[in-house]
Formats: C-alpha cells, structure tokens, sequence
C-alpha cells in the first residue's frame, strides 16, 4: 500500500466532530513498516491531537524512531501542510531531507522536504553546552 493510500484509510476513522475536518497520516520508517495516524479532536478544544501526532506516537510505541517519509492526507482545496507543531514533531524523528508528501482527497499532490518545511528547526544540539 502507498503512503498516500494509508493516509487516506486512516483520514476516515478521524474523530473530528467539532472542525469537521478529517486528517489522514501516514509514515514509512527506514525499517519499511508503516504507521498511521489521524486527528482526535475533544471537547475541550486545545486538547485534540493531529493526525500526524498520532502516527509519531504509533511509530515510537512499536519501538521505531526514524522517519524516511510521512503523507499527509485532507480533503481541501490545495494540499494541506502540517501545523508549526507538527513540523516540529516529525523534525525530531526525520533527516532534513525526508520527504513529506501532501495530498487532497482528489489527488492533488505535492512533495516537500522537511527542511523546506521547517528551516531552522530548534534541535536537540542547540542545548549542548561546551
Ligand atoms: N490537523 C491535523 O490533524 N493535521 C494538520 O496537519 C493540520 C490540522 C487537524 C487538527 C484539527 O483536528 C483539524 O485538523 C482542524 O484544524
């Protein structure tokens, strides 16, 4: 299955009854397996959790930690790109030149880099001191 096609599978279980807007992700770690993941939105707004967040969390808890490439699947006019925090999260587990494919339900597509995503991303280096 394609990146894309998981991404699209799991946008369907997302539990997004308050923006009304289904995510899909879905990411391919150097191993080749494939994790997913998909918005859960609460009652108490702040509290929801991106698609993405969710298939970093899956990837992590089945004892994986690096990213090759990551989908990214929503029905809007354009593809959609994941939120500041979102970069930030796959950043951690993903080399700049990972690959994070973007796609609407209608096949639009498109593919970015993850530096090109989140140049100047804070990383784990800027906290070693001399
Ligand atoms: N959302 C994601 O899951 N991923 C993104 O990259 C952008 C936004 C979700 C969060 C919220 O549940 C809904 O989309 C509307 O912002």
């Amino acid at each position: 299955m394609s990146l894309i096609d998981a991404a699209r599978a799991v946008r369907e279980n997302a539990y997004a009854p308050y923006s009304n807007f289904k995510v899909g992700a879905a990411l391919r770690t150097k191993s080749g397996a494939i994790y997913s993941g998909c918005n859960v939105e609460n009652a108490a707004y702040p509290e929801g959790t991106c698609a993405e967040a969710g298939a970093i969390a899956a990837m992590v808890a089945a004892g994986e930690t690096e990213i090759a490439e990551i989908a990214v699947v929503a029905h809007s006019p354009t593809p959609i790109t994941p939120c500041g925090g979102c970069r930030q999260k796959i950043f951690e587990f993903a080399a700049p030149d990972a690959v994070v494919l973007l796609a609407t339900l209608d096949g639009d597509q498109k593919s970015m880099s993850m530096s090109e995503l989140l140049p100047g991303a804070f990383v784990k280096a800027h906290m070693d001191t001399a």
